[in-house]
């Protein structure tokens, strides 16, 4: 899976690096929490789910198709296209000094492809109940160019439906309004990594404040 990854430069150089893997159901604050961990720890976050839309903006006619078929229904991309997606971007130079991975090893395939590497890492369950949620998915705006989110009560930008970043227009993402599909999906699929995980698992409750979660995550991490 990973072999054919330029992953030798990679692996000698990261090995001593810091690399998280946050783990956790969809608009639980995965997002949120890794762009405070990358202030306060020098890390660069790696969101798949950014990655993605990314890669749609740009006009991938493949990754066009897989976001129709599977993202915007709440589903999860293969497990082999994402897999080669991954590694595909882990070369990218600003990458050499650690990661957040955000959203990614999302099912046991995928965790064990990432576990063959030998990149070692910490992992971050940022839970929250489903009602939390639901409620973020209706009240989250996203803005695609700079990947920022905004929560219209607890986050929200200073000008009305624009970025406090770039200004864009903020939009609602396609796959909130699918936020019991995705729900469903990460019950099905990403769940059984808390007992794949078990034994290195920090548990951040991401149901409260965003700095009182941060806090929880820092904690674990440098203890
Ligand atoms: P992805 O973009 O990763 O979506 P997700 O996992 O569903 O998570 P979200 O980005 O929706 O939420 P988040 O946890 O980052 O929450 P956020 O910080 O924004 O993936 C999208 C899709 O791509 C997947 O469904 C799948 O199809 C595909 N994909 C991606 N990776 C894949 C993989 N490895 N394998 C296969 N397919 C893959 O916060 C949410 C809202 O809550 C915001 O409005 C925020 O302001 C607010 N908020 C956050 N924290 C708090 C807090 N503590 N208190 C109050 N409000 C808060
Ligand atoms: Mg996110």
């Amino acid at each position: 899976m990973f072999y054919h990854y330029n992953i030798f430069k990679t692996k000698t150089t990261i090995a001593n690096m810091q690399n998280v893997v946050l783990f956790g159901p969809p608009n639980s604050g995965k997002g949120t929490l890794a762009e405070k961990l990358e202030v306060e720890l020098d890390i660069v976050p790696f969101s798949t789910g950014n990655m993605l839309r990314r890669l749609e903006r740009a006009g991938d006619p493949h990754i066009i198709k897989l976001q129709e078929i599977y993202s915007n229904q709440g589903r999860l991309i293969p497990d082999q296209d994402m897999i080669g997606l991954v590694e595909r971007e882990l070369q990218k130079e600003i990458y050499q000094n650690g990661v957040i991975f955000d959203g990614f090893p999302r099912t046991e395939p995928q965790a064990m492809a990432f576990d063959k590497t030998g990149i070692p890492y910490e992992v971050l369950f940022v839970d929250a109940p489903d009602e939390v949620l639901i409620s973020r998915a209706s009240m989250r705006r996203a803005c695609l160019p700079c990947n920022k989110s905004y929560h219209l009560v607890n986050l929200p930008p200073k000008v009305e439906g624009h970025c406090d970043k770039c200004e864009s227009e903020l939009i609602q993402r396609p796959d909130d309004l699918k936020i019991v599909e995705r729900i469903a999906t990460y019950r099905e699929d990403t769940a059984p990594l808390e007992d794949y995980y078990f034994s290195k698992l920090g548990k951040v409750d991401a149901s409260i404040d965003p700095e009182t979660t941060f806090l929880q995550a820092i904690k674990y991490l440098t203890e």
